[in-house]
């Protein structure tokens, strides 16, 4: 049963698409404090709380403050509140209290579960508009379920997206990715995409292609297309402020531009120095900016990322004036403690500042709104562009989108990867405990940067990664320029790596038609253990094992130099372990804990009761693979 309340006077964010009648009254479980703008539950010690997405920290939540606040920062230590990503939906899984909760409101909000007072939750909000859904259900999944239904359908990608892409930011020209494409080949390796990052660009404009690096896109494009290669390019949200750029002239000419206070179009910077962002809240706007991937389109692109929408943003012109005014005033002080730091932290405080937030304007539903006030729908919107537009541009044909920030809502139009993580093996675990959330949410189509994306990976946590990540329908292995290269055809056990790329593409007929599933019955690929055991005790306890479709428990190693690892059964199932998709020993284990070994080239996977994971024969591509030559291992009792 789901009730919708309101407070205040709502931002509509179009992230329901299913009518509800608000019912007058309180917000039940929550005291609503209006004065100091939040909501407050008290909590006993056992109580849980799931969801909220792409955030830091394990599955269950409790502990912590989340602030849906969609940031550009790369460093997702797990002191860190917000990340790319802003989804406001979460259950609370309590002795007494079982509910589900989808506070859909644009601005700054903070989950506040425990952190300040150990067993208070409380909902901090900037301002004290919301519509706030509350679900009541039979359990997580059930409440989740609900949700879902009222959000719309997931986005479901084509199936070649579930191929492997390599990517990095630095690769320069066509030879840099034929090269790629021609190690992969050579070592009869899988690959499905090759990623263009930024440099595919004519100094970083969208919807252009620099000629020296490419001189012949649309040829490149098919030559790759010949291969079975799909390019995706990214997409930013700044648009280059250059003359003569027809994106740039139109966009100031329509009035497609976000807007000072004065009606000036916002100058900010992001890769090309000065640009402007579209006003992709804009229904016009957006319509328009969705039209240019045409360019695109038109010479045989069939996938993309949207990146840099929070917006991320180095400075604004503004700003920049100040900084600049007020360093004048630093020269030739003998610099102190207090005032050195005030120096330094001009400068710091540039990027993706909250008062430059505050500096510009969008048209939004025929009304004129500040941007901190709908900041968390911005990449939303971007992604929603290129979705409708997809829709009216090539109706009969799947596209490739995957976004960097996002809104719920989203969900509907494309998938989300992680962003900017490290070569951690924390990022690692940190990765298998987003993936939960992200369903929950309606992000079905995500992944991390495998290998990590900011420093250089070792061939250990790779492989490790990897043995992750070919769960994940996203899998993708980028890394940052000036980097350690970490494509697989680099290390020394390529054919360990070999063997993964294949067992991944053994399964991917499991975890396409899993995903299907999921999308169209408004359920989760990744199930923590306490979704489906609610009456196991010790299924709560368990946070680095997840339930993968409804045939198979992972139990990814993602601790350095381990040789395998304590395992959680909530019933019996078969432990395959996997070396490659026709070498594996399969052993019956009973429910309970069990120290399971698996050496750097194996993978664990767990055959749930009385199911069949079914694998196929591998190919290098999706398209080759041959559904016919489909065999199945059985789980214990399965007919
Ligand atoms: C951002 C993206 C990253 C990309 C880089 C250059 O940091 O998150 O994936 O490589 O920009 O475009």
């Amino acid at each position: 049963m789901i009730k919708k309340f309101i407070i205040g006077n709502p931002i509509e964010t179009d992230s329901v698409v299913k009518e509800i009648t608000a019912t007058p009254g309180n917000i039940p479980y929550f005291v609503s404090n209006a004065g100091e703008k939040s909501l407050r539950l008290s909590m006993t010690p056992k109580d849980k709380v799931y969801g909220l997405g792409e955030t830091v920290r394990g599955i269950n939540k409790r502990g912590f403050k989340y602030t849906s606040n969609c940031t550009d920062d790369h460093v997702h230590s797990e002191d860190k509140s917000s990340l790319y990503g802003a989804q406001n939906f979460f259950v609370y899984w309590g002795s007494d209290k079982k509910f589900g909760m989808y506070v859909d409101t644009p601005g700054k909000v903070s989950f506040d579960i425990g952190d300040k007072e150990i067993n208070t939750f409380e909902i901090d909000f900037e301002d004290f508009d919301a519509n706030i859904y509350v679900i009541e259900g039979d359990s997580v999944l059930d409440i989740v379920r609900q949700f879902r239904g009222i959000i719309g359908k997931s986005y479901i990608p084509p199936k070649w997206a579930f191929g492997f892409g390599q990517s990095r930011w630095g690769y320069m020209n066509e030879q840099d990715v034929r090269d790629v494409v021609d190690n992969y080949d050579e070592l009869d390796m899988p690959l499905e995409a090759v990623y263009l990052d930024i440099d595919y660009m004519e100094s970083y404009k969208d919807f252009t292609v620099n000629k020296e690096r490419f001189p012949d896109f649309e040829g490149f494009v098919n030559e790759m297309k010949g291969r079975g290669i799909h390019l995706v390019p990214i997409i930013d949200a700044g648009v280059k402020i250059e003359e003569g750029y027809d994106v740039y002239e139109e966009g100031v000419k329509e009035g497609y531009f976000v807007k000072k206070e004065s009606g000036d179009n916002l100058v900010a910077a992001v890769w090309p120095g000065r640009v402007h962002f579209p006003d992709f809240l804009n229904e016009k706007a957006r319509n328009w900016f969705g039209n240019k991937y045409k360019f695109l389109l038109d010479q045989g692109i069939d996938g993309f990322w949207n990146d840099m929408n929070e917006p991320a943003i180095f400075y604004t012109e503004d700003h920049l004036k100040e900084v600049f005014e007020k360093i004048k005033d630093f020269e030739g002080q003998n610099l102190d403690v207090l005032s050195f730091f005030e120096f330094q932290g001009l400068v710091a405080g540039l990027s993706n500042n909250e008062d430059d937030y505050k500096r510009f304007y969008h048209e939004y539903k025929g009304q004129k709104v500040r941007h901190d006030k709908v900041h968390n729908i911005y990449g939303y919107n971007m992604t929603r562009a290129a979705g409708e537009a997809f829709e009216r541009l090539c109706p009969d044909k799947k596209i490739l989108m995957f976004s960097r920030a996002s809104y719920i809502g989203m969900h509907r139009y494309g998938g989300v990867w992680t962003g900017d993580n490290q070569t951690w093996w924390s990022h690692l675990l940190m990765n298998i405990q987003q993936m939960p959330g992200l369903n929950m949410c309606g992000f079905l189509y995500c992944g991390a940067d495998t290998g990590g994306f900011w420093g250089d990976t070792t061939e250990d946590l790779l492989m490790r990664w990897t043995q992750f990540s070919i769960f994940t329908p996203l899998f993708r292995n980028h890394s940052l320029k000036d980097t350690r290269n970490q494509e697989y055809y680099r290390f020394t056990n390529k054919q360990d790596f070999r063997n993964m790329l294949r067992l991944r593409y053994a399964l991917i007929p499991y975890l396409y038609d899993q995903f299907i599933k999921a999308a169209e019955s408004d359920d989760m690929l990744f199930k923590p253990l306490c979704f489906e055991y609610p009456e196991d005790e010790m299924a709560y306890e368990v946070e680095d094992q997840l339930f993968v479709g409804d045939s198979i428990m992972v139990a990814p190693v993602y601790k350095q130099n381990a040789t395998g690892r304590y395992v959680y059964l909530p019933q019996d199932m078969k432990l395959v372990r996997f070396r490659s998709d026709t070498d594996y020993d399969e052993e019956v284990l009973e429910k309970g804990n069990h120290y399971v070994k698996a050496k750097l080239n194996e993978v664990l996977v767990f055959v749930r009761e009385g199911k069949k994971l079914p694998l196929a024969e591998p190919a290098n591509r999706t398209g080759d693979i041959n559904e016919n030559s489909i065999k199945y291992i059985t789980g214990p009792h399965c007919n």
